[in-house]
């Protein structure tokens, strides 16, 4: 085991905002057979040198890879002298090397503003600021469900099997929908092929409770003593609006950027109209969400019109909901929070499904 350090990432490391990460890379030594001393420094010089060249667009994942001898200087310049000995090394070196592998640890710092920017200390009490604000108003769904809407029930109770329909809506399509797309700011040092399987797993988690909450309410209606029409306000034909948008959004979401993923221009082009289908669903489901309890309030609230207890829950949950939103769709939107890319995201150059 040896530590590389090369000259382009010591002068990284030196600039007064890096981020440093480390890397263990095999590298294969292959023997040639042939005595052209060129070769000979390829096959015999350690140490190696690698040069990770990072990828100069945001959204794009290509970087350079050189592999180089770092002594083939010195050797050339002793050519003469040295190369009957030089071919007998190599002749031994070649039986001992075939198939052999170095195993190296090497430590690549690259430009990272956003590490030491202070808008990054804004980002991380923004994004803490978030998460209370989305698991407050779980919380008070469920108190509002559990103290005033009567709990949970299955089938047997179709009108309480309905309360099923907000709480599991509160958690998938709002609160689990926003952190699947904060993912990749919220977590920004872990490897991008980490977070996009974060970022399609917690999506995949939020789809399951969205259809579950579908089949409360259709089963609320359907299975009610006196069956209640479905898809008859505005609050039902947008929210499922949002549910079919965000499923298209993931089928192409995981074929372009997972599998099979698309080629990189491909991608790179595909982004922006991803990022845009995202969030307008977000803030369609957010919208969607802000007409049902409304539409529940003006059902259920016994004396809205005075404001009781019940009344001001469910306006707060409302006012969380917005609050939620508007800083999700801060912190996603603003350059300054957008996650750079890593050197470990490239330098293995492992095609378009990085
Ligand atoms: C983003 C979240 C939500 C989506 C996507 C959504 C979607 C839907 C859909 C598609 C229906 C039609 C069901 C049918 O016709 O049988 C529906 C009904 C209903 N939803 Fe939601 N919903 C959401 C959140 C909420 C919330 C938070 C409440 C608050 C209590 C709520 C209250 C209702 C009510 C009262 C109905 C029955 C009346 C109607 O069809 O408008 N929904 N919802
Ligand atoms: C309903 C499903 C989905 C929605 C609503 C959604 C939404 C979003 C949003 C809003 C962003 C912007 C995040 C940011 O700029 O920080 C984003 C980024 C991204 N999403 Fe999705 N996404 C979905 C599914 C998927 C799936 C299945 C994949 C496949 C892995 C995927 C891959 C990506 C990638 C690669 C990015 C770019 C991250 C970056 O800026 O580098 N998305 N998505």
């Amino acid at each position: 085991m040896s530590t590389l350090v090369n000259d382009d990432v010591e002068k990284n490391a030196n600039n007064e905002n890096t981020h440093t990460s480390t890397l263990t890379v095999e590298i294969p030594i292959i023997p040639i057979s042939t005595t052209s001393n060129e070769h000979a420094d390829i096959i015999a010089s350690p140490p190696v040198t690698v040069t990770v060249a990072e990828a100069s667009k945001d959204t794009t994942d290509t970087a350079a890879i050189v592999v180089k001898s770092n002594n083939s200087e010195n050797n050339n310049n002793n050519n003469n002298a040295n190369l009957q000995q030089d071919q007998q090394q190599d002749q031994q070196r070649q039986q001992q090397n075939t198939n052999t592998t170095i195993t190296t640890t090497m430590t690549i710092s690259s430009k990272d503003k956003m590490d030491t920017d202070p808008a990054m200390a804004n980002f991380k009490v923004l994004f803490v600021l978030t998460q209370l604000i989305g698991l407050t108003m779980i919380v008070l769904m469920g108190c509002w469900i559990g103290v005033h809407m009567g709990g949970l029930a299955g089938t047997s109770n179709p009108s309480i099997e309905f309360n099923w329909h907000p709480l599991l809506m509160t958690i998938g399509l709002i609160f689990l929908y926003g952190n699947a797309i904060l993912v990749y700011r919220g977590f920004r040092s872990l490897r991008k092929r980490t977070l996009k399987l974060c970022h399609a797993a917690i999506h995949v988690v939020a789809f399951v409770l969205t259809v579950l909450a579908l089949v409360a309410v259709f089963d609320s209606h359907n299975l009610a003593p006196k069956p209640i029409a479905n898809m008859y306000s505005l609050h039902s034909w947008l929210g499922l609006a949002a549910v079919i948008m965000f499923c298209l959004q993931y089928v192409a979401g995981f074929a372009a950027f997972l599998a099979p993923g698309a080629k990189q221009s491909v991608r790179a082009a595909l982004l922006p109209i991803h990022v845009y289908f995202g969030l307008f669903g977000f803030i369609l489901a957010i919208a969607a969400a802000l007409m049902g309890i409304t539409e529940k309030a003006i059902f259920s609230v016994k004396d809205y019109s005075n404001l009781p207890s019940s009344g001001v829950m469910v306006n707060l949950c409302g006012v969380l909901y917005v609050t939620f939103g508007a800083l999700v769709v801060y912190l996603v939107t603003n350059p300054n929070y957008k996650r750079k890319p890593l050197p470990e995201d490239t330098v293995l150059l492992t095609s378009a499904n990085d």
